[in-house]
């Protein structure tokens, strides 16, 4: 069959599944039949399971997998956890586990919800007089939730729901601009698709609202609603993670004794604090951690990543989003972090490894998953600085990192045992992996 060269289609996405295998194997591979194979082998074994792993994603060919692993020892609020992690990056799993288990012994991580207010915003433009629609809008915020009340109902008897309507008046960056800012409670989900249908019929309802209204002018009707959103930057919607101990009780780290420990540690973070480019880094070993459980518990990564992100720049600057302070002897390190997750809701409970993840935890509220989540973070960072203030941080990730070399050099299992054993007090990098393998099969030809 001829290559389309230009590889446009139309109607893919009306293709059966192995339809759109074939379009791909025969317009961007060589290797077609093998390509076919190897993505039809990642399917589900369980049709029904693989149905609804097709069902969260459009145009789906196969799956695509990842390692799903667990940090145990994890105490939190005196109580212990095994954390379910999904990630391909070696050396995290390791880092937070060893984390928990430093902790175990100090008094574990305590963890404190600081507010749980999600936000979405109407954007709007109108030409009319501000004063007037301030002064229409507590009967508007009634007519907004009567209008809403069909969706709201259920959400307010588990004791959610909207919790404030503000106007904001942003004429003074934007001509004509203007924002209802509603906060909502929304429980245990996410709340995304509650929000959202909520900020949709307020836009339709303010709309309806003026232009009915009697003390508007008729060029003051015209409410141009934009568009109706919720805000996934929560900084209301926090946690508090936080260890401490003497810092005597930290413990030698080799040569380093506990207070030079401490002091490193504290000038590490004081770094990230102050520099950006150094803040950026040490944010994304936070989210190592933070991102491997909420995929675990399929939970919204790009929304929780952006979220804290946005929150790190809080006061225009980037900086850590960990702390720490040395006073009196005792050495405290802790993250203030937005988190918006759910433990209800979304796929939560459709993906089949999700609903196991939430099962191993315990079937935790949105909130306690917060205070999960937050300690995992913040073990991730305490592991990442631990090692960059004390061995350096290639010792111990190319020491995880080291089976993935070998498994990429075909390495077979007495080269694997022999490979670790080697590298035990040296350097791993791909080349030296490379050399060793080079000079063991060429003394075995050799003879
Ligand atoms: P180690 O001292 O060689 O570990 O540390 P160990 O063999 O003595 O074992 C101690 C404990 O570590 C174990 O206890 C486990 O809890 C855990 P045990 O189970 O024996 O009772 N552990 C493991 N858990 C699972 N599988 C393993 C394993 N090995 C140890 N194979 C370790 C080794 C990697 C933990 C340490 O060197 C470390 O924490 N390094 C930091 C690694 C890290 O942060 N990796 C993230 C990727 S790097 C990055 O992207 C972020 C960064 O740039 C962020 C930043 O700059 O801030 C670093």
């Amino acid at each position: 069959m001829e290559k389309n060269t230009n590889k446009s289609v139309k109607g893919f996405s009306k293709l059966s599944k192995k339809e759109k295998i074939r379009w791909i194997a025969e317009n961007f591979f060589t290797d077609t039949e093998k390509v076919k194979r190897e993505l039809m082998s990642f399917w589900h074994s369980n049709e029904e399971q693989q149905k609804v792993l097709d069902g969260f994603s459009e145009n789906t060919l196969s799956n695509f997998v990842l390692p799903f692993g667990v940090a145990p020892n994890f105490v939190i609020n005196h109580k212990t956890y095994c954390v379910p992690m999904v990630i391909e990056e070696s050396s995290v799993v390791a880092a937070a586990s060893s984390a928990a288990k430093f902790w175990l012994t100090r008094g574990g991580f305590q963890a404190e919800i600081l507010g749980t207010t999600k936000i979405g915003q109407v954007h709007f433009l109108w030409k009319g007089n501000i004063q007037k629609l301030f002064d229409i809008l507590p009967d508007l915020s009634q007519n907004l939730l009567d209008d809403t009340q069909h969706i709201t109902a259920n959400m307010q008897k588990r004791g959610g729901g909207v919790l404030d309507i503000q106007l904001v008046d942003m004429t003074h960056l934007e001509k004509y601009y203007y924002q209802l800012k509603v906060s909502f409670e929304t429980c245990d989900s996410m709340g995304a698709n509650f929000i959202n249908s909520v900020l949709e019929q307020f836009g339709k309802t303010l709309t309806r609202y003026v232009a009915e209204h009697p003390s508007f002018l008729n060029e003051e009707k015209e409410v141009d609603v934009i568009m109706a959103i919720l805000s996934n930057y929560t900084p209301n919607c926090l946690v508090r993670a936080k260890v401490e101990c003497p810092i005597k009780d930290l413990g030698n780290f080799g040569e380093i004794d506990a207070p030079t420990f401490a002091q490193k540690f504290y000038t590490a973070v004081r770094i990230a604090t102050i520099d950006t480019s150094r803040a950026t880094t040490h944010n994304k070993g936070i989210f190592n951690g933070i991102d491997a459980v909420v995929l675990a518990t399929a939970n919204d990564f790009r929304a929780i990543e952006a979220n804290g992100h946005t929150y790190a720049a809080r006061d225009g600057q980037y900086r850590s989003l960990t702390h720490c302070s040395i006073e009196n002897n005792i050495f405290k390190f802790w993250i203030d972090i937005p988190l918006t997750v759910g433990t209800v809701g979304g796929l939560t409970r459709l993906h089949p490894i999700a609903k196991r993840s939430l099962e191993l935890l315990e079937n935790p509220s949105a909130q306690e998953l917060m205070c999960i989540m937050a300690s995992v973070g913040l073990a991730q960072n305490f592991a990442a600085l631990k090692s960059l203030i004390t061995t350096g941080i290639q010792k111990g990730h190319m020491k995880m990192h080291l089976m993935n070399i070998l498994i990429h050099m075909k390495a077979s299992e007495e080269e694997t045992q022999e490979a670790v054993h080697f590298f035990e007090n040296k350097t791993i990098s791909f080349n030296s992996v490379r050399e060793f393998l080079h000079q063991k099969r060429k003394t075995i030809h050799s003879i």
